[in-house]
Order: C-alpha cells, then structure tokens, then sequence
C-alpha cells in the first residue's frame, strides 16, 4: 500500500490513540449507488451476487434491488433460495467447487459481488480451502473472462493473522481467505476488497462505520452484515473503490456515511 497517503497519516494517528482506525460517517442504504444507476453510469448493469442466500449475500440482493441494479442470484439451489429472496431477481444454478458451472452464470454481468463462506462443519467438502480460496479463485477468473468490471469481495479481518485464533478454530479460514484475496488481485479485474470484524444480524443505518487498513491486530468489534452490504453496493463501478482493501466495523451510533470521501480516504493496493 501507497505508505504515503493522508489517510495512512490519519490511521498512524489514531493508532497513536490505541485505535488504528478512522471514523468515517454512517451507512445510508446504498443512496450514491442509486444516484449511478439512475445517472446514466449503471442503467440496468447486471449485478451477479455470489453467496446470495447468506446473511450477508440477502442484504446485498436486497439493497441491489433498491438501487435499480438487474440482480442475479449465484445458488446451489434454487428451490431453497427463491423464498429467501423473492421473484425480483434472476437464479443461476452454481457451485464455486465445479467452475464448468460459473461461466454461464457471468454471461452479461457487469458486476460482482462475492459473500460467499464455507460452512464445513455442515459441509465437510465445502471448507474454506475450497471456498473461501478455490471458489473465489474460480470466480475472479471466470469474471475476468466474462469481462465483468467490478469485483467487490466480501473477505474478513485478520486475514493476515495467522495465529488468529479462528485459523485454529475453522480450518485456517482466514488464511484461505487471504490467498482468495490475492487470486482475486492477480485476477486482472477491477477490485474492492471488503474486511469486516464480527458479523450481526441487526438492521443497518444506525451507526457510522469505523473503517482502517493494515489489517490491525486486537480490534474486537463488529458490524451489522447490512452494513457490509451497503459498502459493497456502494462500491460498484466507482474507480475510486478500485484495488482498495480495507477493514470494517461500526462506528459512532447516528452517524452517516458519505461514500465519496469513504471510498477516496483509501490508498490503493500496491502493484
Ligand atoms: N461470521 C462472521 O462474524 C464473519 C466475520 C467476518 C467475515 N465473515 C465473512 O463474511 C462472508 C459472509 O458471511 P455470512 O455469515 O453472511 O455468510 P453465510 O450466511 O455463511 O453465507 C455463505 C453463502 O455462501 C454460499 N456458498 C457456500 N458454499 C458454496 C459453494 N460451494 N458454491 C456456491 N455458494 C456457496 C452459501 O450458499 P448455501 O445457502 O447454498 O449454503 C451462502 O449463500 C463470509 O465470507 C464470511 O466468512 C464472517
């Protein structure tokens, strides 16, 4: 990362106060994404959710929707997915295990965004080497090949952590997710790579978000997964969302965000 943007200057200041973090103002739901879309910028571009019938893949179906995207859902199964997210949008069966099955998917998509996670303590053949690397992989190559324009990845903090006590408790979760991370880097694709700390099923809007790089250790904090989403919403299509990796967490309670100077106050992945 470019050592020498003020926003840099900023987090070493806030570290200096034990937080290594900025605040930046409140998640209001996917508003500048909407502005794009009806602007001209975005008119009905294709957005592939990946992970669509998650927690945090729902919220992003939903407040794509909102913000006049066309919506395609990426499922396994869509018997199980279509009463968790409704006839507005367009299924594609997939599996990010058998990549034979995701260029079908990508044809005519614009955008994607990948909350995809492995769950192999239900599935054991779907761990995270698999999903969280492998299946990310396959994706960002198959996007690559389908010339999507924006790949905004849902990833997590602490992935540069491994002695992070997740790593022992989920089969090196985060570790794969990092090599997923550099995958979707090496993809040649435009790229937002999203961090957040602990996931909430809690409405979003209702706090600023806390947002930093660096990945810095001992953050203990979360955020609701309907905020995620509207970062990840926000994301599509900006160029200054472009090659941006950055950690995520709720901020100051009342707050707001304004997505330009959030997106711009990042300094970009080194090449
Ligand atoms: N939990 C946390 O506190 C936390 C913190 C930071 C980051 N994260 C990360 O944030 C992301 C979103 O988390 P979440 O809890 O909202 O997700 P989630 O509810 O666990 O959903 C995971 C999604 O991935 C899909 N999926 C799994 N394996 C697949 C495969 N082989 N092919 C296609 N789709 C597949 C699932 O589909 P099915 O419905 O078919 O299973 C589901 O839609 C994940 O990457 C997670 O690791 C989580």
């Amino acid at each position: 990362m470019n050592q020498s943007t003020g926003f840099l200057r900023m987090l070493s200041m806030t570290a200096a106060l034990g937080l290594a973090s900025a605040l930046l103002a409140g998640p209001a739901v996917a508003a500048d994404a909407a502005a794009a879309v009806k602007s001209g910028t975005g008119p009905a571009a294709v957005v592939l959710v990946a992970g669509a019938t998650g927690g945090t893949g729902r919220e992003v179906v939903r407040q794509a929707l909102a913000s006049g995207y066309r919506v395609r859902a990426l499922v396994r199964d869509e018997a199980r997915a279509r009463p968790l997210l409704g006839d507005a949008v367009e299924y594609v069966v997939g599996n990010v295990l058998e990549p034979a099955t995701l260029g079908r998917a990508l044809q005519g998509v614009d955008y994607v965004v990948s909350a995809l996670g492995s769950n192999s303590q239900k599935e054991p053949e779907n761990r995270p080497e698999r999903v969280d690397y492998g299946g990310v992989k396959s994706l960002a190559e198959a996007a690559s090949k389908a010339g999507v324009k924006h790949f905004v990845l849902v990833s997590s903090m602490g992935v540069t952590q491994p002695d992070h006590y997740l790593n022992k408790a989920f089969d090196n979760i985060l570790t794969w997710k990092l090599k997923g991370e550099d995958a979707l880097r090496a993809s040649g694709l435009r790229y937002t790579i999203v961090r957040p700390g602990g996931l909430r099923d809690e409405p979003g809007g209702k706090a600023g978000i806390r947002a930093m790089q660096g990945d810095p250790k001992g953050i203990r904090a979360g955020i609701p997964r309907a905020d995620v989403a509207a970062v990840c919403v926000n994301a599509l299509g900006r160029a200054d969302a472009d090659r941006k990796t950055f950690e995520i967490v709720s901020g100051v309670e009342g707050e707001r965000v304004d997505w330009a100077s959030f997106f711009a106050g990042f300094a970009a992945d080194g090449r």
